[in-house]
């Protein structure tokens, strides 16, 4: 599980294989993906869909997982979720996400990647799935009751990872105790059956984690973040009714100053400028003239994607052929790994 001794290593491991990826780009597969309960803001787009265009740009194979199953773990609602998906799927193309060169697909349309599901269930205890730190922290933070699928949901992002043979995939720290529970299926599935499966290794993001604009965690439910999906208009009101503080002189202080330092790391992210850089700028400016300066900066870099965006939306049958190919390519592969396993446990018939 994710103690600091396995954080270090594990960053160890992230950092040689960065190092890497340029020297020899061929030998990975990346996979990881989305929960679409709603829409992507700038903090997936800093945090990680940047990097995955990167990586798809340097000759990486990527697959990207719209993980509609797991919507359902924490909620009892699948309202919306046509919605959120295609809305995704947009997104990720505004955002530079290539449908020729990463796969896109949903859970729900490939059926041989969730039926690799029984055999991983059959190779990890109950008090292994008990004692995942990341399930109990998110069964407490939605307030839901522990459903079987959520306490067993690091198994089907196993599926997920393996079904096409990913070997490296990029998450956040907190998602670190999955990539050992996938790590967990493999090996174990190859020592018992036949090794079918690579032994997958977490690449962490260096990027930095974008604060919501009132310097909490960026989260739908509190309303702070601002989606790629807004116009220009709603995030500069947004932007005005953040929270700042009476000081009227421009800091940067993420540990007293939340709200003000929220709105330089925004501005930050959309100019490469450093806070501190625009905080001295501004200086006894105040609230309203750094809310000015981050409406601008950041409406000014989404500007191309909201473009972007717009077209897509204008061309929603394109949106849909991209995700029925990117479904009908996981189909091939996952049907393809499924036989392996099959094969692997002798149940050839
Ligand atoms: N659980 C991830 C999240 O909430 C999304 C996800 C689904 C994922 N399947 C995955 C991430 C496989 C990495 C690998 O963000």
């Amino acid at each position: 599980m994710a103690n600091e001794g396995s954080f270090a290593a594990a960053l160890a491991r992230s950092n040689e294989i960065r190092a890497d990826f340029d020297v020899n780009p061929g030998k990975y597969t990346m996979l990881t993906g989305d929960r679409p309960t709603g829409r992507l803001h700038i903090g997936h787009y800093f945090g990680t869909l940047k990097g995955r265009v990167e990586l798809q740009n340097r000759g990486i194979k990527t697959n990207i997982v719209i993980a509609d199953y797991q919507v359902i773990t924490d909620r009892d609602t699948t309202a919306n979720i046509q919605d959120n998906v295609y809305n995704i799927v947009i997104d990720y193309m505004a955002a530079g996400i290539d449908p020729e060169k990463t796969m896109i697909f949903t859970h729900s349309q490939v059926p041989a990647l969730n039926q690799l599901m029984l055999p991983f269930l059959s190779l990890i205890s109950e008090a292994e799935l008990e004692r995942n730190p990341t399930v109990k922290a998110e069964q407490e933070a939605s307030g839901h009751q522990l459903t079987g699928l959520l306490l067993t949901y690091p198994v089907h992002q196993a599926c997920d990872i393996l079904f096409c043979k990913g070997n490296v995939v990029p998450v956040g720290k907190d998602q670190l105790p999955h990539i050992e529970a996938t790590r967990l299926l493999a090996r174990r599935f190859n020592e018992r059956y036949a090794p079918v499966f690579p032994l997958p290794d977490a690449v962490l993001s260096d990027a930095i984690e974008v604060p919501g604009l009132d310097g909490r965690k960026m989260s739908k439910s509190y309303g702070n973040g601002i989606s790629l999906s807004m116009t220009a208009e709603e995030t500069a009101k947004l932007i005005k009714k953040s929270p700042t503080d009476s000081d009227r002189n421009i800091t940067y202080a993420p540990d007293n100053r939340p709200g003000v330092s929220a709105l330089l790391t925004t501005a930050s992210l959309a100019t490469g400028r450093s806070q501190e850089e625009i905080a001295a700028e501004i200086g006894m400016g105040g609230g309203g003239a750094l809310k000015a300066y981050v409406t601008e900066s950041i409406n000014g870099y989404l500007a191309p994607l909201r473009e972007r965006r717009q077209e897509l939306l204008a061309d929603m049958d394109y949106v849909k052929d991209v995700l029925h190919e990117g479904n009908a390519k996981a189909n091939a592969v996952a049907c393809e790994t499924l036989e392996q396993v099959r094969e692997a446990m002798g149940m050839v018939y």
